[in-house]
């Protein structure tokens, strides 16, 4: 019998006060793995109350205090990785190895954050008048709602909660339908290190439904959204209604560039990863390989070679390299991408179709594909979110950063190259929020800023020092001390003529 899970609010796991739930799945064999209710608009009313109830003790807890606690809670994650690596690659079915990276990054975030308590910095600069001082101070803006993929349903949600906690925001996490448990061990396993009543809270049900409902709550005061674009449309559309705080990171059709004078190895070894990891479901996922076409066989011919090894099933199976996609309709969309990719005039390398038949016939198996085509195509320009690369030759540099940018997200970016100026023009010329050198699309470590520009996102960057900035507002102090009304712009200069008297 699966588990049945309830909402978590008020400090407790309560049942919903509807009726209707939701089921999550293993994407390995179809077995269900446990049942969630969808919240209703009474349950969200009460999660978003918590949240406001939490925020009004929280807020008042000293910024070190709220690291201390935020930094329990990541040796708490540190002793449960293995638990919670096993439970990622149980119901998302990326690869073990990369489920413990999962929780690794989700460690490091909220020690990383842990210490920003001690920061949380301001400015100070002089007044333009005698006797008075100026400086700014960061408040946390109020509940937020946070609402997450399933793609990583541990280290995503860390993001986002790690710097909305140490900002002095409570929160109500609404993760994916297809990740409700990962999230809800997540929760439970950072509870234990003590926050106050309300601080978190966790609420299941659709983005539709309990997504709407929660960001269009009047105790809500920033959304948090990671997703897809025509969601995340939806999600600022609706968060500009009501004037608050929208921070989008959106999707991705990252370029992995290969120049002639790259380490082709390396190269390959890169673009493997970067495609194939997580089987492509990641923003950063390397969907396109530009490659020279002076290098173009002998690359292609390698990876192709490569990517045919690939052993591909269970992903706690320490010696798979590639596990099953999220769910069924993942793989009839990615299906559908690579016939259109064949029907305007691709030519598959390798791979291509489901997996279907033995261990693969309860999963959601797609092989590693490859797939050579021009740029311009839908394959070259629209995120697919699976195990397909497309790729596209080209004969110098400047058409390969031209070719990069023209597509309508800016998230990840990569160049393989030996010419220092050739890496540091594409620094500059690539128009993304992540570029790599001489390493694949994926992979950001948690203490520089994450997220991208054009459709990938708005809202400024997640995780690094800027990551308090989604749930922190600015204020602006004027101290006075002269004892006396001092108007600035008006008295300034009376002022400094007394002095020099
Ligand atoms: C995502 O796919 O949404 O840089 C996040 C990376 C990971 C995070 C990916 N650290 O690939």
């Amino acid at each position: 019998m699966e588990e049945e899970y309830g909402l978590y609010i008020n400090g407790k796991w309560v049942a919903s006060k509807g009726r209707e739930s939701f089921t999550t799945l293993n994407p390995y064999n179809g077995e269900v793995l446990a049942v969630f209710p969808k919240a209703t608009r009474e349950d969200v009313d009460a999660a978003a109350q918590s949240a406001l109830s939490g925020f009004k003790r929280w807020r008042e807890v000293p910024p070190p205090m709220r690291g201390e606690l935020i930094l329990k809670a990541a040796l708490n994650l540190e002793k449960r990785k293995e638990e919670l690596s096993r439970l990622i690659s149980l119901e998302n079915g990326k690869v073990i190895a990369e489920a413990r990276g999962e929780v690794q990054e989700a460690i490091d975030f909220f020690k990383y954050i842990a210490g920003e308590g001690r920061r949380l910095f301001g400015e100070t600069t002089p007044s333009e008048l005698p006797s008075k001082f100026n400086m700014t101070v960061r408040l946390p803006k109020g509940p937020a709602a946070l609402i997450t993929p399933w793609n990583f349903p541990v280290s995503i949600p860390s993001w986002k909660i790690g710097a909305a906690l140490i900002s002095g925001c409570s929160v109500v996490l609404k993760p994916a339908s297809d990740t409700p448990l990962c999230a809800a061990r997540f929760v439970e396993i950072i509870e234990e290190a003590g926050f106050p009543t309300g601080t978190i809270n966790l609420i299941t049900g659709t983005g539709a439904e309990a997504g709407t409902l929660l960001i269009d709550h009047p105790a809500i005061r920033a959304v948090s959204f990671t997703g897809g674009v025509s969601t995340g449309r939806e999600v600022y559309a609706q968060g500009a209604k009501r004037l608050i705080q929208v921070h989008l990171e959106l999707g991705g059709k990252n370029p992995l560039i290969v120049m002639d004078d790259a380490n082709i190895d390396l190269a390959v070894e890169g673009t493997l990863f970067g495609a194939f990891g997580t089987a492509g479901q990641r923003c950063t996922a390397t969907s396109r390989l530009l490659v020279h076409r002076d290098i173009y066989h002998e690359l292609t011919d390698k990876l192709i070679s490569r990517v045919e090894k690939f052993r591909i099933g269970n992903p706690l199976d320490e010696n798979i390299d590639m596990g099953p996609v999220i769910n069924r309709r993942a793989k009839d969309t990615i299906l559908s991408y690579i016939a259109s990719g064949v029907d305007e005039g691709g030519n598959l390398l390798t791979g291509g179709h489901a997996l279907e038949g033995g261990e693969y016939s309860k999963g959601n198996f797609i092989e590693p594909t490859i797939i050579e085509t021009r740029h311009g195509t839908r394959i070259s320009l629209e995120e697919i979110f699976g195990p397909v690369l497309s790729v596209i030759k080209f004969s110098d540099f400047n058409e390969a950063i031209r070719i990069a940018n023209d597509v309508q997200y800016g998230l990840s970016s990569s160049i393989y190259t030996r010419d220092i100026n050739r890496a540091f023009a594409a620094i500059s010329l690539l128009e993304t929020g992540i570029t790599y050198i001489n390493a694949p699309t994926i992979g950001a470590e948690i203490h520089l800023p994450f997220g991208g520009v054009k459709n990938t996102g708005t809202g400024g960057r997640e995780a690094g020092s800027t990551a308090i900035e989604e749930f922190t507002e600015l204020k602006s102090v004027f101290i006075d001390y002269s004892d006396r009304l001092q108007k600035a712009q008006i008295d300034t200069a009376s002022r400094f003529k007394e002095l020099l008297t």
